[in-house]
């Protein structure tokens, strides 16, 4: 790879001198829509993502080539972040050099870079994420920001909250940076401690699967959530002292049920019970129990269908049929309304249900589901 992108580099740019990255995409095995609610997650990166070569220039352009997204080399000035609205694709590259500039980065020159994916793009796998702290990483090292990659997640975050517009929590650039090879990272997102788990899943294999559902107001539905549960929040502070939905207990949920609508009851409900869910599962793999963590990852899908209504036909669908063909465990992963479901499949079974997957869900949504079988990786780094 790395020499197929020097070659892209020096064809596009003329210059050899270029540094490779690579950002991975992240899948979430649960913790789901608690980020924003103070709540403990459990994500893994993946093994594909978003490579990129970068290198100095003397003058102050930006000068990006995007393989699949790029007519042709996309130019500006360093310190010009108005936002595109036709090439929503630059809006992650421009927002985090706005994000450093906010926060009194000097950046006192431009840089030529070219960027290929092979991830799937719009599915929910991050890849946003994934070139957001791929430029991170890039800038911190390119201008000896000297930042932790801690410190790159929460700026990641703020890109997509006041750039990009969507109120989302720290989940998805924690673990595209601090993802580790054949680890999940348990995350208490109110503290931003972590933990390592080792995936060791014996016999079974995690498969990704995507909806192939065409992406619609997913960013407008997520906003709606995350506005529900400040409501919710603010409601419960009034009998509770907390900080965060996820930490009020079932009891003081029942206790104070009817200051709550309907709606907000049940996205409470999720946030209390998925924590302990998420708490849950990594407790089962620290005791080697599988078919205990299948089970919580299927507990944890009819929740966010009834409880916090983030699914929908396509991916409901999808978990149904792949439990019916033999999976231990499925549930939709990310911001759901459609990209991706995870699942936990016997390794000799793979062929035999992707197969009865793929016959069911065409019969009943019309199309195709795409397969990814995926593997616990490193976060975001130099190659
Ligand atoms: C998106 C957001 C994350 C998280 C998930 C749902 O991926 O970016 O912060 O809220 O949805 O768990």
């Amino acid at each position: 790879m790395k020499s197929k992108l020097q070659q892209q580099f020096l064809t596009l740019f003329g210059r050899t001198d270029g540094k490779t990255y690579f950002s991975p995409a992240r899948v979430n095995l649960i913790g789901e829509h608690i980020d924003y609610s103070g709540g403990f997650v459990f994500p893994c990166a993946l093994s594909f993502g978003t490579y990129g070569i970068i290198g100095k220039r003397t003058d102050q352009q930006v000068c990006i080539y995007s393989k699949g997204f790029s007519a042709s080399i996309y130019t500006f000035d360093i310190h010009q972040y108005d936002k595109d609205v036709k090439q929503s694709w630059i809006n992650y590259v421009k927002g985090v050099l706005y994000i450093l500039e906010v926060h009194q980065y000097k950046m006192d020159h431009g840089f030529d870079l070219y960027i290929e994916g092979n991830m799937p793009e719009g599915a929910g796998l991050s890849s946003s994420a994934s070139v957001e702290s791929l430029l991170l990483v890039m800038m911190n090292d390119m201008f000896d920001f000297g930042m932790s990659k801690k410190e790159l997640a929460l700026l990641g975050k703020s890109v997509e909250n006041t750039f990009i517009g969507v109120n989302s929590g720290i989940m998805d650039q924690f673990a595209v940076l601090l993802g580790k090879k054949d680890y999940g990272i348990l995350l208490n997102t109110a503290t931003l401690d972590f933990t390592y788990i080792p995936l060791f899943f014996d016999d079974y294999q995690l498969l990704v699967m995507n909806t192939n559902k065409k992406r619609g107001l997913t960013d407008s539905k997520y906003n709606e959530r995350f506005n529900e549960c400040q409501t919710a929040l603010k409601i419960m502070k009034t009998r509770f002292p907390v900080d965060d939905l996820c930490h009020l207990t079932l009891a003081q949920l029942n206790d104070a049920a009817s200051l709550l609508t309907d709606v907000l009851y049940k996205r409470t409900h999720h946030c209390i019970t998925e924590q302990q869910r998420t708490i849950s599962s990594t407790d089962a793999l620290k005791h080697h129990d599988i078919l205990a963590f299948a089970q919580l990852l299927n507990t944890s899908h009819q929740s966010l269908k009834n409880d916090y209504e983030v699914s929908g036909i396509e991916l409901d669908t999808l978990v149904e049929e792949t439990l019916k063909a033999g999976a231990i465990g499925a549930r939709m992963t990310g911001a759901g309304f459609g990209g991706c479901i995870v699942s936990l499949i016997k390794k000799n079974q793979l062929d035999d249900i992707i197969e009865k997957v793929t016959k069911r869900y065409q019969t009943r949504i019309g199309y195709e589901p795409s397969f990814y079988i995926v593997n616990p990786s490193d976060g975001t780094h130099r190659i």
